[in-house]
């Protein structure tokens, strides 16, 4: 059994993050400061405000999650920063920070993929057994991805044009509701009923990619038609609405992918993972077709450091180092 101690670095969006992690399963600490009151007043995350508020924190969260975790530097064996995707100005922070710390210290770097830490957030509540896929929905990707061994990503299919958190998010700001919209749309869509017609992308019939912005111009013209025979929309029915024409395809698309490639294990990850109702359909189905589903806790579905040392921690376990040229990459591919 091999023993490791790892810090993550992560500060790909709006979260400042840095977590010490063992064996890349036991999470001693997880720091999170999150900057979405600041960019609320924006409607959005602002990327100029985001490496700004980065710069400012980042050494203190990290200072924080070694404190926490009762960890000297000297006793780390790697430090994992997010290297991308993300907005170059944030990532540039923790890369920065991550090479800065390996340099004086001479602990190895590793750079990690933010997609890689979504999936191994999984890992982190219990091993991961291949061969498996993984769902990942957050605000920049949606992503069915098939993986043989640890560190190896091939992917089956992906969205054609909005993320499955972006349509949340703009289909919020349609209606109203503040930044961040997929917390919003998932409370709302509580108390609502499913009574909108709203269309589904499915494609070509072996497709597994996705395609939600025609879902939200429907949403769009829905709206904008009850407003010219003035009629109310139902915000509730429309946000369970909107959820479900989601959800549908999303589970959908995952069980093809499951059964496509014979894989026993189904991960879900990032940010939309959260969400109450995929959550709940999706292990519905999972469990009618006998299909193990892990989904990870609340806490780490959304961008945390944590996710980032577990996966960097199977890249140390590899020997797949990076070194001092290492740079972020806003569209690193998986
Ligand atoms: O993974 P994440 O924190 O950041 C990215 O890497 O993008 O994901 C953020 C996305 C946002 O679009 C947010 O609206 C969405 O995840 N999200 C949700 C929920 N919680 C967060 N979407 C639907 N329902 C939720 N409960
Ligand atoms: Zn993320």
């Amino acid at each position: 059994q091999k023993q490791s101690l790892v810090l993550g670095i992560e500060t790909s969006c709006d979260e400042t993050s840095a977590a010490v992690v063992a064996d890349g399963t036991r999470v001693l600490s997880n720091v999170i400061s999150s900057q979405m009151e600041v960019h609320r007043r924006f409607g959005g995350v602002v990327p100029e405000v985001a490496s700004r508020r980065h710069v400012e924190r980042i050494t203190l969260i990290i200072e924080q999650a070694l404190q926490e975790a009762q960890v000297e530097l000297g006793d780390l064996d790697a430090i994992a920063v997010t290297q991308g995707p993300g907005l170059v100005g944030a990532l540039l922070i923790g890369v920065a920070a991550g090479k800065a710390l390996s340099f004086a210290s001479g602990i190895p770097l590793v750079a990690v993929h933010h997609i890689a830490g979504h999936i191994y957030a999984n890992h982190l509540v219990k091993p991961l057994e291949f061969p498996l896929v993984s769902l990942v929905v957050s605000g920049g990707h949606t992503e069915l991805i098939y993986m043989e061994k640890h560190n190896h990503f091939e992917r089956l299919g992906q969205t054609r044009d909005d993320a499955a958190g972006e349509a949340f998010d703009k289909v919020a700001r349609l209606m109203n509701l503040p930044y961040p919209g997929g917390p919003q749309i998932d409370r709302l869509a509580v108390e609502g009923s499913i009574s909108y017609d709203l269309p589904r992308a499915w494609l070509e019939p072996d497709s597994l990619d996705f395609s939600f912005s025609g879902l939200k111009s429907a949403v769009m013209q829905l709206m904008q038609k009850a407003k010219q025979r003035q009629e109310e929309i139902r915000p509730a029915d429309l946000a369970a609405s909107f959820q479900h024409a989601v959800i549908d395809v999303l589970v959908e698309k995952s069980i093809r992918a499951v059964k496509k490639t014979g894989v026993k294990h189904l991960l879900l990850a990032g940010g939309v993972s959260a969400n109450s109702a995929l959550r709940v359909q999706l292990s519905k189905r999972c469990e009618q077709e006998q299909i193990d589903l892990r989904i990870p806790p609340l806490e780490l579905c959304t961008d945390n450091a944590a996710m980032i040392a577990a996966a960097g921690t199977f890249l140390f376990y590899e020997g797949k180092f990076a070194d001092l040229t290492l740079n972020a990459d806003p569209g690193l591919p998986l």
